[in-house]
């Protein structure tokens, strides 16, 4: 009862603050993206995600053990496919020597205690960009889900620690997992973006790769047939927990802060690691507000990526990883 209750007790200064302090963000918290292109000495900053780059695999040793030395101990891999080995079909993922499973090595060589996360789905690979293939004017779902299945044994030949199927296909988890274990990778872990939405803070990432969905008469605009609707919250759970049932190791939610709501009922409601991916859009906002001085940059990067970890993120995949290790060591 006021006034033997004073609040603001518990907030007079740092010592007491950091006493009481329910959410404390640490190095451990992070998952990388690393953006991997083909050729060499290449370091280049993506248009909309500044200070953000996409790396050749001869720099990308040099990135990896400067991640590891902060005390990030895992990545998640993407890669920007030439042009002219897209297809339908996304063949060049199956290939042995193509640039996702050079780069599994590389990482693997440079630090073999780094988590290996590498994405799988169709769209870096698809003359559409899109995550399955396109046919009269849909995504096949049991054809393309077959594809990740071949795709993740791949990563997982190649040294992958984990695969993270982010394409939204139904019945995908079961068919990765039951492939993974018909090929001995009992150990390979699957981190399912499990409740992926429609989302258009997407963009950036799409430049970085170059991946956006064509514009064809007959290829989908959008991802709206795979990806969830931004309006649904009880579907969230409903993926979620079939993923699990499917074999999902860890589950996210995607994209991050404008879905806080997702992530804690889900945090509430399952057994398993909840992941968050902070996606490019939620990057390049704060870049663009802080370059103009509008926002105080790191001041909010803290204060986003204690909200996500607040709301119920186990681990957080994040543009600011490394600002966030800068800030708090
Ligand atoms: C593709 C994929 C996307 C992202 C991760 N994997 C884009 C999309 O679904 O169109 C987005 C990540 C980001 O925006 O940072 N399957």
């Amino acid at each position: 009862m006021y006034p033997l209750r004073r609040n603001r007790r518990l907030r007079n200064n740092e010592a007491i603050r950091s006493l009481v302090r329910e959410t404390i963000v640490t190095p451990n918290d992070f998952l990388v993206p690393l953006f991997i292109v083909e050729g060499s000495g290449i370091k280049d900053e993506i248009a909309s995600m500044p200070n953000y780059y996409r790396y050749s695999l001869d720099l990308l040793t040099k990135e990896v053990k400067e991640l590891w030395s902060l005390g990030l101990k895992g990545v998640l891999l993407f890669v920007k496919v030439p042009d002219q080995l897209k297809d339908n079909k996304g063949t060049e993922a199956l290939n042995p020597d193509g640039l996702m499973q050079r780069a599994i090595k590389v990482v693997k060589n440079a630090v073999p205690e780094m988590l290996v996360m590498t994405d799988v789905a169709l769209d870096p690979y698809s003359n559409f960009g899109h995550d399955g293939i396109v046919s009269e004017g849909k995504i096949l779902n049991d054809e393309t889900a077959k594809i990740l299945a071949e795709m993740s044994v791949s990563h997982a030949s190649a040294g992958a620690n984990f695969v993270a199927p982010s394409d939204m296909m139904d019945g995908r988890i079961l068919s990765i997992r039951t492939a993974l274990e018909n090929e001995g990778f009992t150990d390979t872990g699957i981190m399912s973006y499990s409740a992926k939405y429609a989302s258009a803070f997407y963009g950036p990432f799409r430049d970085a790769l170059d991946s956006a969905p064509v514009d064809l008469m007959d290829v989908p605009k959008d991802k709206k047939t795979y990806q969830m609707d931004p309006a649904n919250r009880d579907e969230a759970i409903k993926e979620t927990l079939m993923d699990i049932e499917e074999g999902a190791d860890i589950v996210m939610v995607k994209p991050g802060l404008a879905y806080l709501d997702i992530v804690r009922d889900i945090r509430n409601t399952v057994d398993v690691p909840v992941a968050v991916y902070q996606v490019s859009g939620e990057y390049a906002m704060l870049k663009a507000a802080a370059q103009k001085g509008w926002l105080d940059h790191d001041a909010v990067v803290m204060e986003q990526v204690t909200s996500i970890k607040r709301a119920g993120a186990h681990m957080i995949a994040s543009y600011f990883a490394k600002d966030v290790v800068r800030l708090i060591s």
